[in-house]
């Protein structure tokens, strides 16, 4: 928003940027994204105490309030890593978010890796990202920030929450025509599919903050097991305290 204050010649610009209308300080250090904006709502009201709207710009809401205290911040990133990375980007260089933990749901990569199981991405790899152009010929390797890896780690066991941390896959398309790699992704390990972790891994290493991945199993691509939709909310809140917990360690 562009107002005048005092000298009318004079333009100051609040906080708001192209795709996040929140104001100077309605941002936390600390901002949970997951991929719906609705998931983002039901976080805040579920989590959060005094929780309120900061951003409704495109529909892509985002709510503020605290837990045990604590200020956080709750946006959706919407899906895909070019959505992800302008919400991120714009977290960090312009409201100064300095840990950001991406809650969502992936895909079952590994026979081991159950419907409801919570996976911590401890790198993630990929095709290609929105940094791919910066990056030309090298395999930069994403990878999560330890502390909150560790800390996430710890909650979840506390919770007795069925874990796996190893590296994840993020793709570009949900819709995937190529059964050959994902074999490939089976065959070395690959806990899951999801399609936003690498761009925020990327974007937090080039601005030195901190980032994590926690996911829940919402499918499976060896058995075409899904979660069913009354199941998945509380599933999705172990994944939301366990980020939480991680957060503030
Ligand atoms: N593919 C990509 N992203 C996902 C999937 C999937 O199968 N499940 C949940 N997020």
């Amino acid at each position: 928003m562009l107002w005048r204050r005092g000298n009318p010649w004079t333009i100051w610009r609040s906080k708001m940027t192209v795709h996040i209308g929140a104001k100077d300080g309605e941002i936390a250090q600390t901002v949970l994204m997951p991929g719906d904006p609705y998931r983002a709502k039901w976080a805040a009201e579920t989590f959060l105490q005094d929780a309120r709207l900061v951003n409704e710009t495109r529909g892509m809401l985002g709510f503020t309030g605290t837990w045990n205290g604590n200020p956080v911040t709750i946006q959706g990133s919407g899906m895909g890593m070019p959505s992800l990375s302008i919400y991120a980007n714009e977290l960090i260089r312009d409201y100064g978010a300095k840990t950001l933990i991406r809650i969502g749901s992936c895909g079952g990569m590994q026979p081991y890796v159950g419907i409801r199981d919570v996976v911590l991405a401890m790198t993630a790899s990929t095709l290609s990202t929105p940094s791919r152009g910066i990056f030309k010929e090298l395999n930069f390797a994403p990878c999560a920030d330890w502390g909150l890896l560790s800390a996430a780690a710890e909650a979840a066991e506390a919770k007795g929450v069925t874990t796996h941390i190893g590296g994840i896959y993020s793709s570009d398309v949900f819709y995937d025509e190529r059964p050959d790699l994902n074999e490939q992704m089976t065959r070395h390990g690959i806990l899951g599919v999801e399609m936003e972790a690498a761009e925020l891994y990327n974007l937090a290493a080039r601005h030195s903050v901190r980032a994590l991945a926690v996911l829940t199993v919402s499918d499976h691509l060896l058995t075409g097991e899904a979660l069913p939709s009354e199941e998945r909310e509380r599933s999705f809140g172990d994944m939301v305290e366990i980020a939480l917990h991680s957060a503030f360690a």
